[in-house]
């Protein structure tokens, strides 16, 4: 006999909302009302520089309305991104004796959402976690759909799994304190969801430079608010990265790689906005983009003041060693503004090389 049983697991679909609530942040009555029920101890994780800005001003609010809440802060920058920092941390709440029934609050960037994401998962198996990010890519992106991981040696995010949070809640103040840089990074990630969703937002994202710049509270609000939901709309139709939700990777294939090659002296916004305009440049290649188009998109980067520029000139050897570094590349692709027509498709070496020698003597060296 070769008896068999049928486990079946009826896996409850996450609801959750993300809440965008201008200045709550600094009105404790609206923060506390913006919350949803906690668990009976909350850690507050955030790094040290958001621990200044904003982490010890919640958790303070959170001791005076009664609640057992602690700040776990871990040193600022991707280099903490790492299973030793979330061992540390996991070390932390032990000895303080965080069980089971925990809030874990996440107040920061994206390097404090994937870490705080991360241990959540984990921490007694899965604790309660609340998405409050800070930057604007944390914002538009990391908070929302699940995604937890931290780097190793050899590779970003490699170590990880996916966990929802029970709400985000969004206070766009909090981009006044954000670096002109940090601020491009989440500006290219809402141009790429645009480029890949949806051309009105495109047009919005393109009309509204200066606005964006100077942190203009409507058109910043209404940019968060149409990133947000197409990345939900994405999240909701593909959980775990299957397939549309990969289009989000647009830019990703070539930015990973210059990344690497510039050994991170490049952002992650300005690595994955060139890794758009070559990316776009294949697809023009291939027939499927227009030259116009190809023109749109690199003039909307310029605008935002993303130059293009390289540390220095790499050969086009290199660079197709560090594309091809993980083995066949696939290409999220696009034939117009808001367009994709695929999510993962191989493109011959002979396009990979002219692209990016396009890449060299027409965009970042000309
Ligand atoms: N950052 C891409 C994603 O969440 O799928």
């Amino acid at each position: 006999m070769n008896p068999t049983l049928i486990c079946t697991i009826p896996s409850p679909s996450p609801i959750y909302e993300i809440a965008m609530r201008r200045d709550c942040l600094s009105n404790p009555g609206v923060f506390m009302r913006t919350l949803p029920s906690l668990r009976q101890r909350v850690a507050v994780v955030t790094d040290d520089t958001v621990a200044l800005l904003y982490a010890q001003h919640i958790c303070h609010h959170l001791v005076v309305s009664g609640i057992a809440a602690e700040l776990c802060a871990f040193p600022s920058g991707e280099k903490s991104k790492t299973r030793a920092t979330k061992e540390l941390l996991e070390d932390q709440l032990f000895a303080r004796g965080f069980g089971r029934d925990t809030t874990i609050i996440a107040v920061g960037g994206g390097v404090v959402t994937d870490m705080a994401g991360y241990l959540a998962a984990t921490y007694c198996r899965g604790v309660q976690l609340i998405m409050i990010p800070t930057s604007l890519l944390a914002m538009v992106d990391a908070s929302i759909g699940g995604k937890a991981a931290v780097d190793v040696p050899s590779c970003k995010n490699l170590v990880g799994c996916f966990y929802q949070p029970s709400k985000v809640i969004i206070d766009p103040s909090a981009l006044a304190t954000l670096p002109l840089r940090e601020l491009r990074n989440g500006i290219v990630e809402m141009i790429k969801k645009a480029l890949v969703a949806d051309p009105a937002y495109f047009d919005f994202l393109e009309t509204h430079v200066e606005e964006l710049l100077s942190l203009n509270a409507a058109v910043v609000d209404k940019a968060i608010f149409e990133s947000c939901r197409i990345k939900k709309e994405f999240v909701e139709q593909d959980e775990r990265d299957c397939s549309k939700r990969r289009l989000l990777n647009f830019g990703h294939t070539i930015g990973h790689a210059l990344e690497v090659l510039t050994k991170f002296s490049l952002s992650h916004g300005e690595a994955v906005a060139i890794g758009i305009l070559v990316e776009s440049y294949i697809a023009e290649r291939l027939g499927k983009l227009s030259n116009e188009s190809l023109e749109r998109i690199q003039t909307i980067f310029r605008s935002y003041g993303l130059t293009f520029r390289l540390p220095e000139q790499y050969s086009i050897k290199n660079m197709c060693e560090a594309v091809l570094f993980r083995g066949q590349p696939r290409f999220v692709l696009i034939s117009g503004i808001g367009l994709p027509f695929s999510y993962g498709m191989e493109v011959d070496k002979a396009v990979l090389e002219d692209a990016l020698g396009w890449m060299n003597d027409v965009v970042c060296f000309n």
